[in-house]
């Protein structure tokens, strides 16, 4: 019988090791924190759920697309010359960072250039007609283009410029703006052939690709049903004490925030509080997304995916900090105000952060002495002790480090075991590195039961999960599971917990009645996360999690049988024998 395909997730552990009682002393923060991500909530990570993207026109082409752009007549590519500061010609065989442009959009069908240098695509006026260089920081009229799509396939394109004409790609010389034509023959010089060569789905995207007046309402919409106060009851009754809430530098701004940000995340912050207050939980807040970007990536709100946040943004993030600790530093079941997540270097740069980390803490301590104050390492090459001194002249503070056995070639090459193992050796001792005696606190402030490599069983991924719950329970400030909700099922705490409910359908003292009743309301709730189960694995699951008194005649009433209904299964359950 298939036990492997239905064993009970990890997490089961919590439930086992980490019970937390709400009768705790008002401001005392017990540690360590069992925590989870709310992401994808008051941040988007596209990748958490694309479908909130579907209804955005031409979604393909959202900012900070790269695209690159093939003339069909030449077979060469665009490329701005020396990678931006000079012309840009129609002459290469390959395309790479010189011939890939990110996208800024204006609207679905209007965009800005941006080259690898960072200037942006536009029109000088050489005498012999508009020609195309990527000289100017500041995109204006001369910098905007249309991208017309051939309707029959998307990505044959011609790009109309300001003053109404096409660019043209001929022989070698530079692209000119100066075609009248209107063909789509290959021959014709104005046809290019568009690779999308990768996309951003952040909140930038998501905002200015509904545009104002959608914007508003589609992610009114999500904040408001993707996390709600029962989930809080859900969380709490599940054994975990505290959530840990990725926000972005706009939640400042509210109720307004600067274009494309949509206005509401405070108002869903300030709910997180209540709710969270409600079950006996804390909060960590977390700004997981500045203004520049501290590294590229979607969840930091980037419009293009250029990393750019350094001193010319220190003082804004800080007053954003200034800000969230104002309006919650005496918030009692504050755990935490975690100042920048994940800031790469080297594009940030050691001295810089450690800078701004230390105008962060002395803004958080103006409003509260005992929130914890959360310093994320850098990702990319650094050390992971280079914090260490410093923090240690800061009082309540914590280290926060994200271990995740992905993302890397090493992991997509080892099997579960060898994930375990590194687990247990290699995260073990860089978490030892992290937790001194008398220093700062250390927090996993993000991890997942997720594993590079395909194929894993239930099984494997129990294993490997009670692994990292081994190891990263010693975390002395604790540790926050990423993430709550999303559609990648392994990532999803939620669906685990779900599934450790079959546990509890292994309780022996209950009659079949009880046992089929509560089995069909397991099957309801896991339908109403959006998991459907099959009749067939249904009766699986039904012979697999009987109580033992009948589990043994069930086995032999249907050892051998090449199909099992879920029929078969209740009503030999039903039947008197069993009762
Ligand atoms: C680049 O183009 C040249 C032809 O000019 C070709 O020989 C070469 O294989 C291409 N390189 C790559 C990496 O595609
Ligand atoms: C997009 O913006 C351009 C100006 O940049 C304007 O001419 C055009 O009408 C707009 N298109 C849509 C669909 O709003
Ligand atoms: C918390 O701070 C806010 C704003 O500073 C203030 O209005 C409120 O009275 C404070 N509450 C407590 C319990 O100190
Ligand atoms: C993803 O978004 C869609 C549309 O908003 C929603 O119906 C669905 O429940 C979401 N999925 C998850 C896992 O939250």
């Amino acid at each position: 019988m298939a036990k492997s395909t239905f064993s009970n997730l990890v997490l089961v552990f919590l439930f086992l090791t980490c019970y937390f009682s709400p009768s705790l002393a008002q401001n005392a923060i017990q540690l360590p924190l069992k925590a989870v991500n709310l992401g994808n909530w008051l941040v988007i990570e596209g990748w958490m759920n694309r479908s909130l993207f579907d209804n955005i026109p031409n979604k393909d082409l959202l900012d900070g697309t790269k695209v690159q752009f093939k003339s069909t007549k030449l077979q060469k590519y665009l490329c701005s010359e020396n990678g931006g500061g000079t012309t840009v010609v129609a002459n290469r065989d390959n395309a790479s960072g010189w011939e890939t442009f990110r996208l800024w959009r204006n609207n679905e069908s209007s965009f800005n250039f941006r080259v690898f240098n960072k200037q942006f695509v536009g029109l000088v006026n050489q005498g012999q007609g508009n020609t195309l260089v990527a000289v100017s920081n500041d995109p204006g009229d001369s910098e905007t283009f249309r991208i017309i799509r051939n309707e029959d396939d998307p990505n044959r394109v011609r790009i109309r410029t300001a003053n109404g004409l096409f660019l043209q790609a001929q022989s070698d010389s530079p692209v000119t703006a100066d075609y009248e034509g209107s063909s789509w023959d290959d021959n014709d010089p104005s046809v290019f052939e568009m690779t999308i060569v990768s996309g951003i789905q952040g909140e930038y995207q998501i905002s200015n690709g509904y545009g104002p007046e959608r914007a508003s309402q589609v992610l009114q919409d999500h904040r408001s049903t993707y996390i709600t106060e029962d989930d809080f009851r859900f969380m709490s009754s599940n054994g975990l004490n505290a959530v840990r809430v990725p926000v972005g530098w706009w939640i400042a701004h509210d109720p307004t925030p600067p274009h494309p940000f949509v206005s509401g995340s405070l108002q869903a912050l300030d709910n997180a509080f209540q709710w969270a207050q409600n079950y006996g939980m804390k909060v960590i807040i977390d700004l997981h997304a500045v203004q520049g970007s501290q590294n590229g990536n979607e969840h930091s709100g980037t419009r293009d995916g250029f990393q750019e946040w350094g001193d010319a943004y220190m003082q804004d993030t800080v007053s954003v900090i200034d800000f969230l600790a104002a309006r919650y530093g005496n918030k009692t079941n504050l755990a935490a105000i975690g100042l920048m997540n994940e800031p790469m270097s080297p594009g940030v740069t050691l001295d810089t952060l450690i800078r701004y980390y230390q105008l962060g803490y002395n803004a958080v301590r103006k409003y509260t002495s005992s929130a914890y104050v959360i310093l994320s390492n850098r990702l990319g090459p650094a050390d992971s002790k280079e914090l260490l001194s410093f923090a240690g002249g800061l009082a309540n503070v914590a280290i926060d480090v994200h271990y995740y056995n992905l993302y890397s070639d090493s992991f997509r090459s080892m099997n579960v075991q060898q994930n375990i193992d590194f687990v247990y050796n290699q995260r073990s001792s860089d978490l030892s590195a992290v937790t001194t005696p008398n220093g700062p606190l250390s927090f996993v402030g993000e991890w997942c039961g997720e594993i590079a490599m395909r194929g894993a069983s239930k099984e494997d991924y129990q294993r490997f999960g009670k692994a990292q719950l081994d190891v990263y329970g010693r975390a002395t400030f604790g540790w926050a599971y990423w993430a709550y909700k999303c559609d990648a099922k392994y990532w999803s705490l939620r669906l685990y917990l779900k599934q450790t409910m079959y546990s509890f359908m292994m309780v022996e003292d209950k009659s079949v009645g009880e046992y089929i009743d509560e089995f069909n309301k397991l099957i309801l709730d896991l339908e109403n996360i959006g998991v459907t189960i099959e009749d067939k694995d249904q009766a699986l699951l039904l012979l697999n999690y009987s109580p033992k008194s009948f589990a043994h005649t069930l086995d032999k009433m249907f050892y051998g049988r090449e199909s099992i209904t879920l029929d078969d299964v209740q009503s030999t359950l039903n039947s008197k024998e069993l009762n």
